[in-house]
């Protein structure tokens, strides 16, 4: 009897995630959500991959397509208040919406913000097919490429690639670099015959490679050593393990080479082996930390989520079961219970805010689609 009892409760907490359940997430992501900035909680970048997140969300919940629209194309109008274009300045107005405090204090302009608008934008045209989205993004991608092959650390490997982190041009890492691949793999396959942003996509994949950026053991640091141009040890957060993975998909399908799926599986396996707990729930490095994450890096999880499952429906690995873990973990127990999501996806719940609740929903909706 008492086994019986048992097992329901057992049951009950980890019960499979439903569309339902991402509804509810998603309504309280909402409460963040600006009308006249188009962000949530004033945050830049996370705002743009948060877009990506819900346009995923609309392609598995008809429930939500017409409302999710509405958002896009509410945030693709006002956003550009903030940055014209879509592109981050390094002079903020001081009537500035932001609320990122970081950028505030240094206001500082980055390229790899421009890529995840370039990103959200592309997920917009796949869901619309408004081609303005697609004419945005690209746009995006011609400022950043603006850098292309020309930083310090751009002959350093076999081919010449690479661009810098920002446009104060301090730092060359993985997360701006991976975008830029990402975003020219996915214009290959969509926008006119796509044969210069393929090659560009080619040669920057081949300059990644040889970087180093991908350590022994198949995980990506944060970025390059400015002196030497070496892998420079950094944190292996789970974004860079993540962005990859669907630039290397979309990669793949503009070349026709699959073998590029089972180099970037062998990146998938390593992160989750090394950045998962004994249960198998995924955790941020900065989890550890004492000062905890900070807005940007809360975002992280979601990130990879929604790229591997882009990987293992583009048949690079069965990702599944993980996917479900994850989704049951942060539903069941780092959740107040009405669908705020709270950062670490283990639990217990101890605050969510914007951030933490889309990068939740990202782990929901990848583990819904699989
Ligand atoms: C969101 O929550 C995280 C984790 O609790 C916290 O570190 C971060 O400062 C919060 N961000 C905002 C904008 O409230």
């Amino acid at each position: 009897m008492r086994t019986a009892i048992f097992q329901y409760i057992l049951f009950l907490a980890s019960r499979d995630v439903t569309s339902s359940d991402a509804e509810a997430v998603y309504a309280q992501l909402q409460q963040w959500y600006d009308e006249s900035t188009g962000l949530w909680q004033g945050q830049w970048w996370n705002s743009g991959s948060c877009i990506s997140t819900i346009a995923n969300l609309a392609t598995i919940d008809g429930n939500l397509k017409n409302d999710i629209v509405s958002v896009m194309e509410n945030s693709f109008a006002n956003a550009p208040k903030t940055y014209p274009n879509f592109l981050s300045k390094s002079v903020i107005p001081s009537s500035h919406p932001l609320t990122h405090t970081t950028d505030k204090a240094t206001p500082r302009s980055y390229y790899d913000d421009d890529g995840w608008w370039a990103l959200a934008l592309l997920s917009a045209y796949d869901l619309t097919r408004n081609t303005a989205y697609l004419t945005s993004a690209t746009a995006i991608f011609t400022s950043m490429r603006s850098t292309f092959g020309s930083t310090p650390c751009s002959s350093n490997s076999g081919a010449q690639g690479g661009i810098w982190w920002d446009k104060d041009h301090t730092y060359i890492n993985a997360i701006p670099n991976e975008l830029f691949l990402s975003v020219a793999a996915h214009l290959a396959n969509r926008a006119g015959d796509g044969g210069e942003y393929r090659d560009l996509a080619r040669r920057q994949w081949e300059w990644f490679r040889g970087t180093g950026l991908i350590n022994q053991g198949n995980t990506i640091n944060d970025g390059l050593d400015p002196g030497s141009c070496a892998n420079n040890g950094g944190v292996v957060w789970t974004y860079n393990q993540g962005v990859i993975l669907g630039a290397l998909v979309e990669l793949s399908s503009a070349t026709g080479d699959a073998s590029l799926l089972s180099t970037v599986g062998s990146i998938a396996s390593a992160a989750i082996a090394q950045l998962s707990d004994s249960d198998g729930i995924l955790h941020e490095p900065c989890e550890s930390y004492a000062e905890g994450c900070d807005t940007d890096r809360t975002q992280f999880k979601g990130i990879f989520a929604r790229n591997l499952a882009r990987l293992g429906r583009a048949g690079g690995g069965d990702y599944g079961d993980f996917l479900r873990r994850n989704a049951e973990s942060v539903w069941g127990s780092s959740n107040d219970g009405d669908g705020v999501l709270g950062v670490n996806w283990a639990g217990p719940f101890g605050g969510g805010n914007a951030s933490t609740t889309c990068s939740g929903l990202d782990v929901l909706v990848a583990a819904l689609g699989t």
